[in-house]
């Protein structure tokens, strides 16, 4: 009877410890890996095996199943060019004592964008520097959007990133827009997005990225010196020079010039002191620069000296 009891106990015990164990993976099997990313058409290998006395263990799968056998301990799910977006794989085992049991492979199934086209919306030909626009990305044919990441980028600079959280298996199209409103630092500025997959620790490394070509943004903008006013001492080496940068590229014009000059540069050795006005244009808009012109001022130093040195000859002859 004490036996009996003893016994009981241990048994108790020992079906505790094994559920305490069994708390992680229940059933007896090992994945081997336990987890797959493929390429859509590409192939797949995975172990299951178990150390445990059984009846009997085998694959299920719409594409690869293993059947039951009784004979082995490791069986392989093995598909050498998968091409079903939704598979869902399991392999199980009939235990001696207790029921089947089964353990599900997690298969992500991907495929890298057909196209990644980068366009601008409503738009053509050059922008206007301050004014808003829309560029769009199309992602064609591409799976699973879960796992992508549209990334905008201006030359190297990331601009912006967009991600998906729909948990559709098979390939999608998506448009991902961008506002922008380009300044003149813009002009010349290659837009560009990017698909990128990052399908985890177990998929492809580095990240599959399919990028778009650039578009290159050409923005139209007026005018604008940097100062408006510059003084200049007059000397054979120094000009007037009333350049800016402007898009379309800016006409010259001078006031207060005898002869008419569209050259954006003045040689001030040319030009009697004065206030020279230069006004350059395109279809923006205009900006002017005022150039003060001075005299070297080595006259006024020879005159003041001739005139002290006259009046000095005549204060003499006057005593
Ligand atoms: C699966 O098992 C076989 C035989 O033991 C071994 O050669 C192979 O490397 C294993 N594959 C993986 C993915 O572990
Ligand atoms: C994606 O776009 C292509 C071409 O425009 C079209 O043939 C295809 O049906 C689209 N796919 C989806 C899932 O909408
Ligand atoms: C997309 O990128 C993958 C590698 O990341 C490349 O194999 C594939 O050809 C690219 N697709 C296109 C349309 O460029
Ligand atoms: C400016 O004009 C003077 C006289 O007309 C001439 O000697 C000088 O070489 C010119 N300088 C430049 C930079 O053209
Ligand atoms: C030239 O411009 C300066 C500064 O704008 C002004 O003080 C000066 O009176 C002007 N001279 C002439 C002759 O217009």
């Amino acid at each position: 009877m004490f036996q009996h009891f003893t016994g009981f106990v241990y048994l108790f015990a020992v079906s505790q410890l094994v559920s305490l164990a069994g708390a992680q993976s229940e059933c007896p099997l090992q994945l081997d890996p336990q987890r797959v990313v493929v390429r859509y058409g590409g192939s797949v290998a995975v172990n299951c095996s178990t150390s445990v006395l059984h009846k009997g263990i085998g694959w299920e799968a719409s594409e690869g199943g293993v059947p039951m056998t009784q004979s082995q301990n490791l069986i392989t799910w093995r598909v050498s060019k998968l091409t079903e977006w939704d598979i869902q794989p399991y392999c199980y085992i009939n235990r001696i004592q207790g029921a089947q049991c089964q353990v599900e492979l997690p298969v992500t199934v991907y495929k890298t964008p057909d196209s990644v086209f980068i366009s601008t919306v409503n738009h053509r030909g050059p922008m206007m520097e301050g004014q808003q626009y829309e560029l769009q990305c199309d992602v064609h044919n591409v799976a699973p959007v879960q796992y992508l990441t549209v990334k905008w980028y201006k030359g190297q600079t990331l601009l912006h990133q967009t991600t998906f959280t729909d948990n559709i298996k098979t390939p999608e199209n998506k448009t991902v827009t961008l506002l922008i409103r380009p300044d003149r630092a813009d002009d010349g500025a290659q837009y560009w997005c990017a698909a990128e997959l990052d399908l985890g620790a177990e998929g492809p490394q580095p990240y599959r990225t399919n990028s778009s070509n650039p578009l290159n943004v050409e923005v139209y903008y007026k005018p604008k010196h940097s100062s408006s006013t510059e003084t200049i001492i007059q000397d054979d080496k120094v000009m007037l020079d009333c350049t800016v940068m402007a898009n379309p590229a800016p006409t010259y014009t001078w006031d207060h010039l005898k002869e008419k000059s569209s050259s954006p540069v003045l040689n001030s050795s040319a030009l009697s002191p004065g206030n020279y006005t230069c006004t350059a244009t395109n279809t923006l808009g205009r900006d002017s620069k005022v150039f003060i012109v001075k005299s070297i001022g080595i006259r006024p130093t020879f005159w003041t000296v001739l005139t002290v040195f006259q009046l000095s000859i005549a204060l003499i002859i006057v005593i």
